[in-house]
């Protein structure tokens, strides 16, 4: 296989990952086709300099090359915080009210992708595959094709791609899906989210497409378009939760929650995770059922994230406004039912946590993939596994139909399902996980990486695009 130049906002040195890293879903996953592959992983460093200078800072760990520029703030401000999280990350989730349109915007995010073709170029050989990731990056293949780049170039989703009456409000929409035909291989997480973008394609650019082929043709150009769910690192995973770390934080969840239930949320601070929804849910279940109060610890992990974006900001607020009330009401002198923790922890912690806590609440609004959910799973103990609750929402839910269902927007259905599962006897909680673990251990990343590599390789090259765009 040829070597791989893997290109994303952000870059994950394989040692630093952990707190921030395992709760975000990029960056797990391409360490093990680099190291496979050989190549090079380039990116934003996330610092700051005062001066766009395009110098690269080359670093080799445990078997990985990463390459990595500085932006400048206004880059930082108008393409990160910008276009990419206040434009498309809202709109992608389907929230257009929180959704912003700026034009200065949408020229730092132009701008930034100039840059990050201009500053990869070098480091491109003829031979290499190039797999380029996330909403930040979208008209990159396109930058490097007006550089004269032949090589095979794939592009993976990891957010849903919204229906095309919410992406029309996206000023230039169609500019941004002509440069995304650029690439030779688009990927999304699920079907669902393919059939928006063909629908798109069919309907607002008369592109051609190939439903047996998966193929959209646009100008000549044809690029292979298809869902591939990712999965979780499972072996890696797995060797997290043999670590004395995870035991001792099985033992911290454990001990401190003894005769109850713990229950546990794992997810970035970020609106599209449905969190003051759940602690609604959450209320609603012991208002309903108050009996069972004494029951029930829900320990919540939510990393700060996004931090200069007003959004997030308010979500932050929101929730402890939430958490306090219900805290408030609800606790006693050995009993607080909602821990909040503002902090993120190492993998080999979080196997700790969820193996501790029989049920796992995965229930954002709107969510590509979602991670948790299946490291959850694969954290349990089958003997004696916990349930998984799961938003109907996340793409997920479409590979783990044994996990409870819900609508996150439901308080009743939250408390319904928080009861059910708390409830559920050992027989059916062992059926449900046996089900939804050969999904999580089978459906993992390597596959993933082999899967969308493995279509890459086989595309011919094509000739230069038809269109001027
Ligand atoms: C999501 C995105 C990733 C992103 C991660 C963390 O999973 O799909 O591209 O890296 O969130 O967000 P951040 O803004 O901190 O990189």
């Amino acid at each position: 296989m040829s070597r791989l130049v893997v290109i994303s906002n952000r870059v994950a040195v394989p040692k630093a990952r952990g707190a921030a890293g395992a709760q975000g879903g990029l960056a797990g996953a391409l360490n093990s086709a680099l190291k496979q592959n050989g190549g090079v992983w380039f990116g934003w460093s996330g610092q700051e300099v005062e001066a766009f200078t395009g110098a690269i800072n080359v670093q080799r760990s445990d078997g990985v090359t990463t390459a990595t520029i500085d932006l400048e703030p206004q880059d930082v401000d108008e393409y990160y915080n910008g276009y990419a999280n206040s434009t498309l990350w809202p709109l992608f989730h389907y929230r257009i009210d929180l959704t912003q349109y700026e034009q200065e915007f949408g020229k730092g995010y132009e701008r930034v992708n100039e840059r990050f073709a201009e500053s990869v170029l070098p480091l491109i050989e003829p031979e290499d595959t190039i797999w380029v990731h996330d909403y930040h990056l979208m008209p990159l293949g396109e930058r490097l094709r007006a550089r004269g780049i032949r090589n095979r170039i794939g592009f993976f989703l990891h957010i849903p791609w919204p229906p095309t009456r919410l992406f029309v409000s996206l000023p230039f929409h169609e500019r941004l899906v002509r440069a995304l035909l650029h690439y030779d291989l688009i990927g999304f997480q699920t079907e669902e989210w393919l059939e928006s973008f063909i629908h798109y394609c069919r309907k607002e650019l008369g592109a051609e497409v190939d439903e047996e082929r998966c193929t959209v043709t646009l100008d000549g150009r044809r690029t292979l378009a298809r869902a591939y769910p990712i999965g979780i690192d499972y072996d890696h995973f797995m060797a997290q939760g043999d670590t004395l770390t995870a035991r001792n934080a099985f033992q911290r969840v454990d001990a401190s929650t003894r005769n109850r239930t713990a229950m546990i949320g794992v997810d970035r601070l970020d609106y599209s995770k449905g969190l003051p929804e759940r602690v609604e849910g959450i209320g609603r279940f012991f208002d309903t059922y108050p009996e069972r109060t004494k029951d029930l610890v829900f320990i919540q992990i939510a990393p700060p994230s996004r931090e200069d974006i007003r959004s997030y900001q308010q979500i932050r607020t929101v929730l402890e406004q939430k958490t306090g009330q219900i805290n408030g009401a609800r606790s006693d002198i050995d009993l607080v039912p909602i821990r909040y923790v503002n902090r993120g922890y190492s993998t080999a912690e979080l196997f700790g946590f969820y193996r501790a806590s029989k049920i796992g609440l995965v229930t954002p609004l709107r969510d590509g993939m979602n991670l948790v959910a299946k490291e959850y799973v694969a954290a349990q103990d089958p003997e004696d596994p916990g349930v998984l609750i799961l938003s109907r929402f996340a793409g997920a839910a479409l590979q783990m139909p044994d996990a409870l269902l819900v609508n996150p927007y439901s308080p009743d259905d939250l408390a319904h399902n928080i009861r059910l599962a708390l409830d559920m006897p050992l027989a059916e909680r062992r059926e449900r996980w046996e089900r939804l673990i050969v999904n999580v251990r089978e459906q993992n990343v390597l596959r993933w990486t082999e899967a969308i590599l493995g279509d890459l390789e086989a595309i011919e090259p094509q000739p230069a695009a038809g269109s001027g765009s």
